[in-house]
């Protein structure tokens, strides 16, 4: 099976006045059609891992693959065409476009890639969030969970290969959240789409109960080591 990401000594210090070491010589690699549930403590390092995975962030050293493709060697734009080409990204504070609607937030992704705009998937994946109805509000009219839910439809809409989601269903009542670890879950089930999500929830299992890994992630100059919990992969 072929790795949809691949992260090998990979570390990253914020400068400042602290000199905080976020990820200290990370490797790991997610399998391509496996759904990986990130979990640690607050300040661990789990969404700086997430956006140097996706390429949102450049690690001081190390190689991220994204994809069977080096995205730390790449420069601009040729960076940002592969990681719209190849990853959605569900971000912890959402990132929508407060000036666009939910529909054209949602369709944003495949027209700054230039791709063809998929409009009946997006209009059926809005309708899976729960958000039919709403395409014409704008993110300051909805809710925060709606807003989550905007969100991960946006990651969703261009079927990327890869799924990253920093605490998908942390602004969600139990109900919403479960149907939104469902949708990542029929993403990795249907799509092939490969799932890592960093939640304080197990991701949902396909078939039997997932297994836990050994913690091989980032580690943290200030806080314990994030832990990876994988699902049952195809
Ligand atoms: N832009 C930044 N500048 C300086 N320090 C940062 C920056 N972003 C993150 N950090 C620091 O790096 C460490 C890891 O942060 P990160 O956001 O990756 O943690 P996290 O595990 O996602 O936390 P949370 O669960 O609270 O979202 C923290 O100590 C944080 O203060
Ligand atoms: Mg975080």
């Amino acid at each position: 099976m072929t790795n949809a990401v691949e992260l090998t000594g990979v570390a990253k210090t914020y400068p400042g006045a602290g000199m905080t070491k976020a990820l200290d010589q990370v490797t790991v690699a997610f399998q391509r059609g496996t759904f990986t549930a990130v979990m640690g403590p607050s300040g661990s390092g789990k969404s700086t891992l997430l956006q140097c995975a996706a390429g949102l962030d450049r690690p001081d050293t190390g190689q991220v693959w994204l994809g069977g493709k080096e995205i730390g060697a790449l420069k601009e734009p040729k960076l940002t065409q592969e990681r719209r080409k190849r990853a959605g990204f569900v971000f912890q504070a959402y990132n929508l476009m407060d000036s666009l609607s939910v529909w054209h937030n949602v369709l944003l992704p495949q027209r700054l890639s230039g791709a063809k705009a998929d409009k009946a998937w997006a209009k059926e994946v809005l309708t899976r969030v729960g958000l039919a109805g709403r395409e014409n509000d704008r993110p300051g009219q909805l809710s925060g969970g709606q807003r989550q839910r905007v969100a991960l439809a946006r990651a969703l809409a261009a079927r990327p290969e890869v799924i990253f989601a920093d605490e998908p269903t942390g602004a969600l009542d139990l109900t919403s959240g479960r149907e939104v670890l469902a949708l990542l879950r029929e993403s990795v089930d249907t799509l092939n789409a490969t799932v890592v999500m960093v939640t304080m929830t197990r991701p949902p299992p396909r078939g039997p109960t997932g297994s836990c890994s050994s913690p091989t992630a980032a580690s943290s100059a200030t806080s314990p080591t994030p832990a990876l919990r994988r699902s049952p992969s195809r």
